[in-house]
C-alpha cells in the first residue's frame, strides 16, 4: 500500500508503508526499541500491530539515536536498550555501550527526534537515581524484526507518534539525499541550462563591519603534520622515546639500526634529563660499523646545502666519532668529525655537514672510530635553511605555503590531539617547551610519536613571523569523545580518566593553574613567573596572546560542563579580556550542538568553535545556514569543515562547494569571525585522514584546489561586507531574435555564489564569484567601480585534483565573465 504524507510546508511525498500502523491515529501501538546483534547502528525503532508476532522497523531500520561511547565508527555500540516513557512523556534511553555491560548509558528526548547528550556511569553505580522514578524499563527481550534477531525492550506509545516519525524518517531522507547531490549529475540535472546572465545590484546603505580574522589556519600534528612534517627535524627518534605507547610494535629504538660489529643497547640509569629517560649505548669492536638512522622516509639533502647535526654524548675514554650522509649506494654526500669526551656528564656536540651533491633518501651514519663504549642521546639533524633561519626551526618551503595562505590566526595543537586519547594524553603545553631534551614527548593519538619539538614556543613565534593572532585550544578538562577503551571503569563519579570521563575534581585547580600559566607565558613581563621562562628561551617581548580556546568538539556532557565553567571562569577572572572560546561539539546539528549552543548562551560565552566535514551537496543546499543565527548571542569560529567528497578525494567540486559556501559565511562574518578549514597538512604515503589542505612529502608540495580556494579569499581579506541582490537569467538560445531570457530555478540560485567586501587598508572593492554551475556566466557588475582590477580565476572539471588558479590585469567596465565551474576574485583598485 502506498499512502501520501505531508511533510513541513506542502510537500507531499509518496511514502511506503513498512513501518507505518494500520492503527487508527490516537490508538496505543506497541513499539520494541532495539539494537543490531554486533551493537553498531545505534537505536532502532519497530512496531507490529496487536495481532503480529513479528516487528516491522520504522524508517527501514533507521538510527534514531548512535552511541557516544567507544572510539570513532563502529567502536561506538548499543547494547541491552530499554526505553520508556516518564509521566510528563518524555523518553528516556538506558544502554550499556560496552558488551560485557560494565558500563551504563542514558539520555532522553521528547520526540525521538532530538535528544540530550548522554552520560555514561558504572554500570553497578545508583545512575538510576538520575532519572525520574516514574521511567518503568521493560526487561530486554529477543524479538524478530523483519526476520532479524535483536534484542531491545517494548513500550506502548500513541500510534500518532509512529505516524510522526515516518514522515521524520522520510524529511531526514530527502534531506540526506539532497547532500548527496553532486555534479557527476549534472548533465541531468542541467540537462538544458543554457549560459546565464547574472545581475549584482548593491545595497550600500546597508554595507556591515565584518570580522578581519576570517581565514586563519588549523594546525594538528595529524598525517604526520609536525613530526616528519612542518618541524624540519631530518631525525626520526632523535631522543630514544618511541615506545609502544606510541604505536604496539615500536620501542626505544625504532628507527635506528646497526652494520658491522656495532652493537646498539638502550640504557635508562643516568638520562639527560627525566622527561627523556632513554638513551643509547653504542658499542664497538674491532671491526668498526655504525649506527644509522634514515630520516622520516629519507633525509633530503641538497647539493651545497649545510645540515647542523647536534648530539648529546659521553663515553668511558674519549671516542673520536666520524658523521656522515650518504645514498643508497652508500657514496658520502657530507662528512664531519665529533670527538665525544669521556666522563660521566653529558657533552652537547655540534657540528656542520655539508653536502657535495643531492639526494632525496639519505641516511645519517655514526661511526665510533674507537673500540669501547660510547653513549649518545638527542641525536638532531637539521637544514641550516629553515623558515628565517630559525634554530629548531620549521621546513622553510612547508612554512612558506602557509604564509602564502595569508591566515590572521592560527589553532594549535589541535583537533583531538588537544584533548587527546583519555586525561593522560591531554596535551600538556608545559611540557612542549624549554630545551628539547627537557620536553615531554607525547604519544600522539593518531597512531604515532609527539617530538613537541614543535611546541607553544615554536607555535607563538610562528604566529609573530606570520602576523598571525594565535589560537590555542586546550583540553576543557575532559579527553576526546572518541578516546579508546582503556580506562573507563570508574564513571559513578564523573572523574574517570578515560572514556566520557574528566580530569578528577581534586586536579582541577592544578589544570587551571596551568592554563593561567599558559597566559602568563605567552603576555605576562620577562620578570614574572612564566614570563621568565618565555624570555630565557630568547623572547623576552610578551606574544600578545587574545583568544583561547576551551574544548574540542566535546560532548556537552556534565562532566564537560562543570569542568568548562570552572576554567572559564578563572581565566575571566585573571584575564578577563582574553576571549575564550567555547565549543559545540563534532557536527552542525544534534545533542552536542543543541546543548553546546544552550550552554554558550546561559554562559555567554564569547565565541564558540563549530565542526562539520560533510558532503559538497550540504554546502550547496545549507547556504542560509548562518542567516539565521541570533546576532546578540556568541561569536562563531567554525574551526574544523571540510568537504567530503566519496573517497575523500581534494577535487575541484569540493574546493568550488566551500568557495560558494564561504561567500555566505562572509555574508554572515559579522557573527562568524573566524573560519579555518581542517586538517591543513598531509604527508604523503603517512595520511590518515583525508581530505586536507595540503600535501607534500620530503621534497614535494601538492596544493589542493582547496588550498587555492582559502588563499584567494585570505589573500584577499575585507572588512566591511556590502550586501547585494543577484539575479539570474538564462540567456537568449540566439536562434531568434526574440528576448527569450528565461528566469531559472533554486537548483541553479543554490549553485551561485557572490560576495562583495572592501578592505579598508587600500580601499580596494573585492568581488567573489563562485559559479558551481556547467555552464558560464556573464556578470554585470554596473554597481561597481570601474578601472584596474587583478583577476584570479580557479577553474577546471569537477573531478580535477590540480586544478590552479590564473591571474589577469584587466580594465573592470561593468560587466565579467566567469567560466562553468569556477571560483573568480575580482579585485578592483582604488583609483
Ligand atoms: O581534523 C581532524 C580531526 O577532526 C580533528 O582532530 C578533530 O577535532 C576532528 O574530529
Amino acid at each position: 500500500m502506498r499512502k501520501l504524507i505531508c511533510i513541513g510546508v506542502g510537500l507531499a511525498v509518496a511514502m511506503n508503508s513498512i513501518g507505518s500502523i494500520d492503527a487508527l491515529a490516537g490508538n496505543p501501538v506497541e513499539m520494541l526499541a532495539f539494537s543490531m546483534p554486533d551493537g553498531t547502528g545505534g537505536l532502532k525503532l519497530a512496531t507490529r500491530a496487536s495481532s503480529d508476532k513479528e516487528w516491522r522497523s520504522i524508517g527501514n531500520f533507521w538510527t534514531f539515536l548512535g552511541s557516544d561511547y567507544g572510539s570513532w565508527g563502529s567502536g561506538k555500540r548499543m547494547h541491552n536498550v530499554r526505553l520508556a516513557q516518564d509521566d510528563s512523556g518524555k523518553f528516556w534511553i538506558v544502554f550499556n555501550p560496552d558488551k560485557n555491560g560494565e558500563v551504563a548509558a542514558y539520555t532522553c528526548t521528547d520526540n525521538l527526534e532530538t535528544w540530550i547528550p548522554q552520560e555514561y556511569r558504572r554500570a553497578d553505580s545508583d545512575y538510576m537515581k538520575a532519572l525520574p522514578s516514574s521511567v518503568k524499563f521493560a526487561p530486554v527481550e529477543e524479538a524478530t524484526v523483519q526476520g532479524q534477531k535483536v534484542k531491545g525492550s517494548v513500550l506502548t506509545v500513541d500510534s500518532d507518534l509512529v505516524e510522526r516519525l515516518n514522515g521524520y524518517v522520510h524529511y531526514r531522507q530527502l534531506d540526506a539525499a539532497r547532500n548527496e547531490e553532486r555534479a557527476d549529475q549534472d548533465p541531468w540535472r542541467f540537462a538544458n541550462l543554457r549560459p546565464l546572465k547574472a545581475t549584482v545590484e548593491l545595497d550600500k546603505e546597508k554595507s556591515k563591519k565584518i570580522s578581519d580574522k576570517f581565514i586563519g589556519i588549523f594546525f594538528e600534528d595529524i598525517n604526520y603534520g609536525a613530526d616528519g612534517g612542518l618541524y624540519a627535524e631530518l631525525i626520526r627518534n632523535r631522543d630514544f622515546e618511541f615506545s609502544s605507547a606510541d604505536r604496539k610494535e615500536w620501542s626505544s629504538t625504532t628507527g635506528w639500526e646497526t652494520t658491522g660489529d656495532v652493537t646498539l643497547e638502550i640504557a635508562t640509569e643516568n638520562p639527560i634529563h627525566a622527561n627523556n629517560a632513554h638513551y643509547a649505548v653504542i658499542s664497538r669492536g674491532a671491526k668498526g660499523g655504525a649506527l644509522t638512522n634514515g630520516g622520516f622516509d629519507g633525509i633530503v639533502v641538497k647539493k651545497g646545502d649545510k645540515y647542523i647535526l647536534n648530539m648529546e654524548g659521553r663515553a668511558a675514554a674519549k671516542t673520536p666519532v666520524k658523521v656522515s650522509l650518504t645514498d643508497g649506494d652508500g657514496k658520502v654526500l657530507a662528512q664531519t668529525k665529533i670527538t665525544i669526551p669521556a666522563g660521566n656528564e653529558w657533552t652537547k656536540l655540534e657540528s656542520a655537514l655539508k653536502a657535495n651533491a643531492d639526494c632525496g633518501k639519505a641516511t645519517l651514519k655514526i661511526e665510533p672510530l674507537k673500540k669501547g663504549k660510547t653513549e649518545l642521546d638527542m641525536i638532531s639533524l637539521f637544514p641550516e635553511k629553515t623558515f628565517k633561519g630559525r634554530r629548531n626551526g620549521l621546513r622553510e618551503d612547508l612554512a612558506q605555503t602557509l604564509a602564502d595562505l595569508h591566515p590572521r590566526f592560527m589553532r594549535f595543537p589541535g583537533g583531538c590531539v588537544s584533548h587527546g586519547n583519555g586525561i593522560d594524553n591531554i596535551y600538556d603545553w608545559k611540557g612542549s617547551i624549554g630545551p628539547l631534551e627537557a620536553r615531554k614527548p607525547l604519544p600522539n593519538l593518531w597512531g604515532y610519536h609527539q617530538t613537541r619539538g614543535l611546541g607553544f614556543y615554536e607555535y607563538f613565534l610562528f604566529c609573530e613571523d606570520l602576523g598571525m593572532e594565535p589560537l590555542p585550544v586546550l583540553a576543557a578538562g575532559v579527553p576526546c569523545q572518541n578516546s579508546s577503551w582503556k580506562s573507563h571503569c570508574s564513571h559513578d563519579n564523573l572523574t574517570s580518566n578515560g572514556q566520557q570521563g574528566g580530569i578528577p575534581m581534586e586536579d582541577m585547580p592544578a589544570y587551571i593553574q596551568d592554563i593561567l600559566d599558559l597566559v602568563e607565558y605567552a603576555n605576562g613581563p620577562a620578570d614574572s613567573e612564566w614570563g621568565k621562562v618565555r624570555a630565557e628561551s630568547g623572547h623576552p617581548e610578551p606574544f600578545n596572546l587574545k583568544y583561547i580556546g576551551i574544548g574540542n568538539e566535546d560532548l556537552i556532557s556534565e562532566a564537560f560542563k562543570i569542568r568548562f565553567k570552572m576554567i572559564r571562569d578563572a581565566i575571566n577572572k585573571k584575564y578577563p579580556e582574553l576571549i575564550v572560546v567555547g565549543t559545540t561539539g563534532p557536527f552542525y546539528e544534534g545533542s552536542d550542538y543543541d546543548e553546546g549552543w544552550r550552554f554558550a548562551k546561559d554562559e555567554k560565552v564569547e565565541m564558540v568553535d563549530e565542526h562539520y566535514y560533510v558532503a559538497p551537496g550540504w554546502y550547496v543546499n545549507h547556504r542560509d545556514f548562518y542567516d539565521k543565527y541570533d546576532r546578540k548571542g556568541p561569536k562563531v569560529y567554525l574551526g574544523e569543515y571540510a568537504s567530503h567528497y566519496p573517497g575523500r578525494e581534494s577535487n575541484l567540486e569540493c574546493a568550488l562547494s566551500i568557495a560558494l559556501y564561504l561567500t555566505d559565511v562572509e555574508r554572515n562574518a559579522d557573527v562568524v569571525e573566524m573560519t579555518t578549514y581542517a586538517p591543513l597538512l598531509s604527508k604523503r604515503g603517512r595520511t590518515q585522514w583525508r581530505p586536507d589542505l595540503i600535501y607534500f612529502d620530503n621534497e614535494n608540495i601538492n596544493l589542493s584546489p582547496d588550498y587555492y580556494v582559502q588563499q584567494m579569499y585570505g589573500a584577499n581579506p575585507g572588512t566591511t561586507y556590502m550586501p547585494a541582490k543577484v539575479t539570474l537569467q538564462e540567456k537568449s538560445c540566439g536562434k531568434c531574435d526574440k528576448t527569450c531570457d528565461v528566469i531559472v530555478g533554486d537548483d541553479v540560485y543554490n549553485r551561485f555564489g557572490v560576495s562583495t567586501v572592501i578592505d579598508e587598508k587600500s580601499g580596494d572593492t573585492i568581488v567573489r564569484i563562485a559559479n558551481m554551475l556547467p555552464v558560464a556566466a556573464d556578470v554585470n557588475l554596473a554597481d561597481y567601480p570601474t578601472g584596474k582590477a587583478e583577476v584570479t580565476t580557479l577553474t577546471g572539471t569537477p573531478r580535477q585534483l590540480d586544478a590552479k588558479p590564473t591571474k589577469a590585469e584587466i580594465e573592470l567596465n561593468g560587466e565579467i565573465s566567469v567560466p562553468a565551474y569556477s571560483f573568480t576574485v575580482v579585485r578592483i583598485k582604488q583609483k
